[in-house]
């Protein structure tokens, strides 16, 4: 699919860039001219798509501060500034309330918000004529489900930073957009993972049940995200911010 023009010129820093959405992303981003940081802690894989993308890999872990200073930096030494990020990693959690364990729980909060919270902020910081920050939340930033508590409520979290963030940038004259992004269930490697922990008899029943969670009848693809990250990403999207934009083939509308 031919991607929009509009990024040409911006440097976007994308993290988990190295497999899934966000690796479709720095693929759909690169072809308009942008420039891509390609960050992720899974350094090999960061490389192979920064290779692809002729982008520049920066491993790092989200939930680190430190991390984090070093890949604004990085980004803005390399390409000259900072026009978007992308906050794309993130862990699932399938687990019961009960089986929960507070360490569970504070892994998954500690990558899927706190580490969204360290990129938006360390990201205004440097975005001095303006810029637009995506961050993906999930349908499970919306509504409830089953067995993934705390999932649920890093994404819900994710959803409501995006707003306060949006207001705040709004309201403060920075010209930097933010918004979250909520994708139904997609074949990318963390779904596979899920479905890998279930009994491999058991697979075709939850293949089966997950699309018809989709009035469209099947799961997302990772491009079909991709193409409303750019959105957000890009000029097109200038009169858009503190929103969030659902991908879900129909999923939260029943
Ligand atoms: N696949 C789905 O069904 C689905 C649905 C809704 C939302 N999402 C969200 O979309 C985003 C991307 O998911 P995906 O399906 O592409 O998953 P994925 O597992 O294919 O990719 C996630 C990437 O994040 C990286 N990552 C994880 N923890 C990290 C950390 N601490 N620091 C740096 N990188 C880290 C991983 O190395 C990996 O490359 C996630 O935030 C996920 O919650 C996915």
């Amino acid at each position: 699919m031919p991607a929009m023009k509009t990024l040409e010129n911006k440097v976007a820093l994308i993290t988990g860039a190295a497999s899934g959405i966000g690796a479709e992303t720095a693929r759909l981003f690169a072809s308009p001219g942008a420039k891509i940081a390609v960050a992720d802690r899974d350094a090999a894989g960061g490389h192979k798509v920064a290779a692809e993308t002729d982008g520049h890999a920066i491993e790092m872990d989200v939930t680190s501060e430190a991390d984090w200073k070093r890949a604004v930096t990085a980004t803005v030494e390399t390409f000259g500034g900072l026009h978007v990020l992308v906050n794309c990693a993130g862990i699932e959690l399938v687990k019961s309330m009960a089986e929960t364990s507070y360490e569970d729980w504070r892994r998954v909060m500690s990558v899927n918000l706190d580490g969204v919270f360290l990129g938006t902020r360390a990201a205004i910081g440097v975005m001095r004529k303006g810029g637009s920050i995506v961050n993906i939340s999930s349908v499970a930033g919306i509504n409830g489900f089953s067995r993934q508590v705390a999932y649920c409520a890093s994404k819900g979290g994710v959803r409501l930073l995006s707003k306060a963030a949006a207001v705040e940038c709004a309201e403060a004259g920075l010209g930097i957009r933010v918004n979250s992004v909520h994708p139904g269930i997609i074949d990318t490697p963390m779904a596979q993972e899920i479905l890998g922990t279930v009994e491999a008899k058991m697979r075709g029943e939850i293949e089966a049940r997950w699309k018809l969670m989709h009035p469209i009848g099947r799961i997302g693809r990772a491009a079909e995200v991709a193409q409303c990250i750019l959105f957000l990403a890009s000029d097109a999207s200038a009169f858009v911010t503190g929103t969030e934009l659902v991908v879900d083939g129909g999923l939260t509308a029943r």
